[in-house]
């Protein structure tokens, strides 16, 4: 009966592959009507006059909203924690493609035809596009990590032991905007009886969206209703409530009708938020013996005009944790420039972050001609260095001896370029991975039968990781059934709270209520007999969280092979080994580790996206010539699960899985680069002509 662990199928894989799964834009709703977003062709300055002349006669139109008559929103209450702007609520223009108008037709084809035909008439003014070029009005965070720290920290003295420290590196990282493409784009249906609203969005956070709305149109959130059972992938952009479902909300509110609004794929370059791009300077100093003696982590991460909101990337949250060093200082600066908002993306900060302190780590040990791995293990942090308090468990050390063994690391030459086969040169990489583990309060409500079935309900999401089924293995677990005798439902605001499907916490947050509420329900139905009991409860972490330092770590292993003549750089061998506390679903986790490989292989050698330097505009919105790792790109993959059984992070020892994978591999494969090539690389992704020099 004991499923925990186990691989067992997803629940939800039949619906799935069968295209039953139901997913916002498909939503059989009647009398629906379609809304199309138009975006400003200028990077920034103000709307000066709106033409819809020839779009509002055009067959099938019902409604064009702008600015100049657009519903003013109430902007109250939760939706402080959505992102207000633009909502063309004001003529402003903050970044080139911001949604200026929305038009509204019967049919998706009219609708598209009418948008095409508005025209819109600028004032000008001269966009800031480069945040490289801003660098000297960077400015502090307002709200760093939503205030519950500053965006600086330092212990010891760093400057001092730098100074005086036998070998040194000193040097800047950088980081491109990258965006999160998940396969299923945004998408909202949105329908008003009187005042009430029901969405079928695409979200991580039905009660984030709940409270959003409900704050946006001045309406109590009991009367939004959000409806989201399936997402077709999220990586972070699916978090805050985006402008798109607030404007179908409001289209639908204009026109009277239920409206569909679902964002193209170059629209997802321009709706939802990306990871911004970072300039980090690292100064890091060991002594002669290879002890850390000072790390200084200085980041500095792009935003939007400030008054779009505040997102900070936070770079050095790795950096202050991960090694036994005494002396260490880390900042947080942001750089406004004319763009949208950009938000966390899988792993926020860690990746962008780790991609810089791992590289820098390899740069040392190179500099002390240390082995990177026994460079790592003597700074090892055995309990946390920041706060001083212990690690509710760490087995990186397991992670590091078992990734090793496995990859054959003992094997590696140390000397760049002198691994070869042929014309290939042959390099060895390696970095440490960490992801914090959250939790946060959740409830669930259990009706379990006396002939051993059970229903769930957890008002939570499923990315495509395994909610449906990781949660029902842990009902089916504590009630001491087989899977099959459980239902789980989630995506619905009317089920009990949860809280976003982000920061890798469900299983943390929703699993121990799914397990209590199973364990009330069992104890009334043997207390009280009958043929059905129920039972709601609600959790919360308790003490635990203050005590100790919570983290899930990893070490990932790669091979790479470039070719010396045209520098061509292939992944060849990849091993990654991970501390991830308990494993639910030893499938599902793989899945979770594979993917995070790929989105970090991604990372390190394609992603990028890049803005025109005139117009601010995006010029590769789209997944041609916004690359990502295909099947081709990807070797085989090693994963590797260090066993851990601490029960003190949760009830269920989950330390979170879904962005740990990703952490460290930029570094890893920079690192290997190095050893391949000699040249050192110190921004992602790295090209042909990076390694051609
Ligand atoms: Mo994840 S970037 O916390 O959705």
């Amino acid at each position: 009966m004991a499923s925990i662990g186990q691989g067992v199928d997803r629940v939800d894989g039949r619906l799935k592959v069968t295209g039953r799964a139901r997913y916002a834009a498909e939503f059989p709703i009647s009398d629906l009507v379609h809304a199309v977003l138009v975006q400003s062709t200028i990077g920034a300055g103000t709307i000066a006059a709106v033409d819809m002349g020839a779009a509002q006669a055009m067959p099938g139109v019902l409604a064009i909203i702008t600015p100049d008559n657009a519903p003013k929103l109430a902007m109250k209450g939760g939706a402080q924690q959505a992102v207000r702007a633009p909502l063309l609520q004001d003529n402003a223009v903050h970044f080139n493609g911001q949604h200026v108008a929305v038009v509204v037709a019967q049919t998706l084809v009219q609708a598209n035809a009418a948008a095409s035909q508005v025209r819109i008439r600028y004032r000008r003014d001269e966009p800031v596009t480069s945040m490289d070029a801003a660098l000297a009005q960077a400015y502090p965070p307002k709200n760093f990590r939503n205030g519950e720290r500053p965006p600086d920290s330092r212990r010891g003295d760093p400057d001092t032991a730098f100074d005086g420290a036998a070998a040194k590196v000193d040097v800047t990282y950088i980081t491109p905007i990258e965006h999160h493409n998940p396969m299923e784009p945004h998408a909202t249906i949105a329908r008003w009886d009187g005042d009430r609203l029901t969405v079928w969005t695409a979200t991580q956070g039905i009660s984030g969206a709940q409270q959003s709305l409900a704050g946006l149109f001045g309406i109590a959130p009991q009367d939004v209703h959000i409806v989201c059972p399936f997402v077709g992938g999220g990586f972070g952009c699916k978090g805050n409530t985006w402008p798109p479902a607030t404007l179908a909300a409001m289209a639908a509110k204009v026109v009277g009708r239920p409206v569909k609004l679902a964002v193209t794929r170059a629209q997802m370059f321009t709706s939802n938020g990306y990871r911004p791009r970072t300039v980090q300077k690292l100064r890091f100093a060991a002594d002669d013996q290879g002890r850390l003696v000072s790390m200084r982590h200085d980041g500095f991460s792009q935003m939007s005009q400030p008054v779009l909101g505040e997102f900070s990337e936070p770079v050095g949250l790795a950096t202050e944790m991960l090694y036994a060093c005494p002396n260490v200082a880390v900042s947080h600066r942001l750089v406004a420039t004319n763009a949208s908002l950009p938000t966390y993306m899988r792993a926020p900060g860690l990746a962008s972050g780790n991609f810089a302190l791992e590289s820098a780590i390899d740069e040392l040990a190179v500099a002390l001609k240390m082995d990177p791995l026994e460079f790592r293990l003597r700074n090892y942090a055995e309990q946390e260095p920041h706060q001083n308090k212990p690690f509710a468990s760490k087995a990186l050390r397991a992670c590091y001896q078992q990734g090793a063994e496995a990859f054959g690391w003992s094997r590696r030459s140390a000397e760049p370029r002198s691994m070869r086969d042929g014309s290939v040169l042959i390099g060895w990489g390696m970095a440490t991975s960490t992801y914090p583990t959250h939790r946060m309060p959740a409830s669930a409500y259990v009706r379990l039968g006396a002939d051993n079935s059970a229903l769930v309900r957890v008002g939570t999401q499923d990315l495509g990781t395994g909610t449906y089924t990781v949660m029902s293995q842990i009902a089916a677990n504590t009630l001491g059934v087989p899977v099959e005798r459980i239902r789980f439902e989630l995506g619905d605001s009317a089920f009990p709270h949860a809280p976003v499907s982000g920061g890798s916490m469900t299983v943390a947050s929703v699993g121990p209520a799914v397990k209590a509420a199973c364990e009330a329900a069992r104890a009334k139905l043997q207390r009280d007999g009958g043929e059905v009991a129920e039972a709601s409860v609600d959790v919360k972490p308790g003490e635990e969280e203050h005590r100790y330092a919570m983290h899930a770590f990893g070490a990932q292993f790669v091979e790479v092979r470039v070719d010396a003549e045209l520098g061509e750089i292939r992944v060849s061998r990849f091993v990654g080994a991970f501390d991830a506390g308990r494993v639910m679903n030893a499938k599902t986790a793989r899945s979770q580790l594979i993917g995070g490989i790929v989105y970090g292989l991604g990372m390190a050698l394609l992603e990028e996206t890049h803005v025109d330097g005139e117009t601010g505009r995006i010029v590769n919105a789209n997944i041609a010539e916004y690359l990502v790792p295909v099947n081709a790109d990807v070797p085989d993959i090693q994963t590797i699960i260090v066993p851990n059984d601490e029960l003190v992070s949760n009830p269920l020892g989950a330390k979170g899985i879904g962005e740990l994978p990703m952490v460290g591999v930029a570094a890893a494969v920079a690192n290997a680069v190095y050893n391949a090539t000699g040249v050192r690389v110190r921004k992602v992704p790295i090209r042909i002509e990076d390694v051609l020099v």
